[in-house]
C-alpha cells in the first residue's frame, strides 16, 4: 500500500500563551502542500521500518515506527509492517515532514490491518505523537488551537503555487520555542483578518495577512532567513512567510507554473528550493 504524506505551511502562527505542561497554546492556519514523502506498508511479522532519501535513523525513535507501534499496542493487533519512508520533504525544516509520515503510517495501517478506527480514534493516538499529527490527518486547510492538535477545517482556497526554499541548516522546534519565551515584546499576526481572508477565498488577503510570531526568533539566530525573503519577494511572489519554526521560507504565487519559474531565479547550490503548490 502506498500512502501520500503530505508537507505543510503556516500561513499564520501566533503563539497566545505557555501552558502548565511547558507547550506553547497555539492559534495557527496550517496548509497542506503537494510536495510529500511516500510512505509505503507491507503485512509483515514485526514492525520493520527504512528510511530512503534522508540521513534518518530508522529505529523506534523515529516517529513513523512510534505511530505503528502505538496503533499495535492500542489495538492489541498482532502483526507487524514493513514500512518504508521515501523522503522527499527536508527534515527540520517547518515542513512537518516527520508528523506527515507518522499521520501516513496510522491511516495506512488501520486500514491494512483492518482495525477499523474512526477517523476520531486516529486524532487523539496522533495528538500523543505530536502537535501537528492531527492536522496531517486531515490535511487541506485548517484551523489549529491547543498545542496545535485541535483542528478545524476551513474552506478550500483557490489553487496557488508555492515556492519553498529552505537554507541548509534545520532547526530545533523545542529551542525555538524556549527562545520565544525570552523575547520582551514578541509580535502577534492577526488571525481575525486571516480568517476573514480564508473564508472569501481571497488570497490576495491571505498573502497579505501572514505571519508568524516564531520567525523574528529564527531570523534572529539565522539572518540568511531574512535574504532568503527579500529573493523570494523579489520573484514577484504576493505574499513570503517562514513556515513553523523554520527555517523554511514560502513564497505564495497566483498559479503553480510562476513558483516553479520563480524556483528557476533563485536556485542555489548551498540551499533546498522546491516548487509546490497548495494540495487539498
Ligand atoms: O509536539 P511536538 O513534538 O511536535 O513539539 C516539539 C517541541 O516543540 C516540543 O517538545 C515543545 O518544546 C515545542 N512545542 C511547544 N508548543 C507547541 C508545540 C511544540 O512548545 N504548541
Amino acid at each position: 500500500m502506498l500512502v501520500k504524506a503530505h508537507a505543510k505551511i503556516n500561513l499564520l502562527l501566533d503563539v497566545v500563551g505557555i501552558r502548565p505542561d511547558g507547550y506553547h497554546e497555539l492559534k495557527t492556519v496550517m496548509q497542506t502542500l503537494s510536495l510529500s514523502d511516500d510512505v509505503l506498508l507491507e503485512t509483515a511479522p514485526i514492525i520493520d521500518l527504512a528510511v530512503d532519501g534522508a540521513n534518518l535513523t530508522a529505529g523506534p525513535e523515529n516517529l513513523a515506527y512510534r505511530a505503528a507501534d502505538l496503533l499495535k499496542q492500542r489495538t492489541g493487533y498482532r502483526g507487524g509492517a514493513a514500512v518504508r519512508l521515501i523522503k522527499k520533504i527536508p527534515l527540520a525544516a517547518g515542513l512537518a515532514g516527520g508528523s506527515a509520515d507518522a499521520a501516513a503510517v496510522l491511516r495506512g495501517l488501520n486500514k491494512m490491518w483492518n482495525l477499523g478506527l474512526r477517523m476520531d480514534d486516529l486524532f487523539h493516538l496522533g495528538a500523543e505523537l505530536g502537535s501537528d499529527v492531527p492536522f496531517c490527518l486531515w490535511g487541506g486547510i485548517a484551523m489549529c488551537q491547543g498545542r496545535g492538535e485541535m483542528v478545524t477545517p476551513l474552506p478550500a482556497l483557490p489553487s496557488a503555487g508555492v515556492l519553498l526554499v529552505k537554507p541548509c541548516f534545520g532547526v530545533s522546534t523545542a529551542d525555538v520555542y524556549r527562545r520565544y519565551d525570552t523575547l520582551a515584546k514578541p509580535g502577534h499576526p492577526d488571525i481575525s483578518k486571516m480568517l476573514t481572508a480564508v473564508k472569501n477565498a481571497d488570497m490576495s488577503g491571505v498573502a497579505k495577512n501572514l505571519g508568524n510570531s516564531l520567525e523574528d526568533v529564527t531570523l534572529a539566530l539565522h539572518p540568511e532567513i531574512g535574504l532568503i525573503k527579500e529573493e523570494i519577494a523579489a520573484t514577484g511572489a504576493t505574499g513570503v512567510l517562514m513556515s513553523g519554526s523554520g527555517p523554511t521560507v514560502f513564497g505564495l504565487y497566483a498559479d503553480p507554473p510562476s513558483a516553479v519559474r520563480a524556483s528557476g531565479m533563485i536556485k542555489r547550490e548551498n540551499r533546498w528550493v522546491q516548487a509546490s503548490a497548495f494540495y487539498f
